[in-house]
């Protein structure tokens, strides 16, 4: 039998080796928190996308006492920028959030897994790979594609 090793590349950097776009996207990010309605899980989660023509979405979490009829951060920023420009690549996502106690998290929080694989369509509607950034305030996690999070995921054939 043979053994299959699937490795991820994930870059750790501090906010100041991020690119102006980088950092400005997490900016963008860090203000979605601030937007989010989750008075249940007090969880709030802040995206932020930049298209490839450079317009930029911000998303957050949406939640509701139905509690399946929410909508995850990332998922509002991607189908919100789909509505408006649905022939735009999504180049670049930022991810951060802030907890109960309103700080921003320390590590960097990872999307769901609903989340990636719209992610996966995303990339692969557009054919072209987003390049992710997940803040914390003692680091940054960032990654060229959704494949560093969700190798073997599942794409239509
Ligand atoms: N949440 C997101 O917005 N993005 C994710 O990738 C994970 C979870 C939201 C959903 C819910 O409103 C709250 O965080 C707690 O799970």
């Amino acid at each position: 039998m043979e053994q299959l090793t699937l490795k991820s590349s994930i870059k750790v950097a501090q906010l100041d080796e991020l690119t102006p776009e980088e950092r400005e996207l997490v900016e963008l990010a860090i203000e979605g928190t601030n937007r989010s309605y989750a008075p249940y899980s007090n969880f709030h989660v802040g995206a932020a996308i930049r298209l490839q023509n450079g317009v930029t979405f911000i998303g957050c979490n949406q939640e509701n006492a139905a509690f399946p009829a929410g909508i995850c951060a990332e998922r509002a920023a991607i189908f919100a920028a789909g509505a408006q420009y649905p022939d735009q690549p999504v180049v670049m996502l930022a991810i951060t959030a802030r907890g109960r106690d309103g700080e921003l998290i320390e590590e960097p929080a990872s999307p769901c897994g609903t989340c990636r694989q719209v992610i996966i369509e995303t990339e692969t509607r557009f054919k072209h790979p987003v390049r992710i950034l997940l803040y914390g305030r003692k680091h940054t996690y960032i990654m060229d594609g959704i494949k560093e999070l969700m190798p073997l995921s599942f794409v239509e054939f």
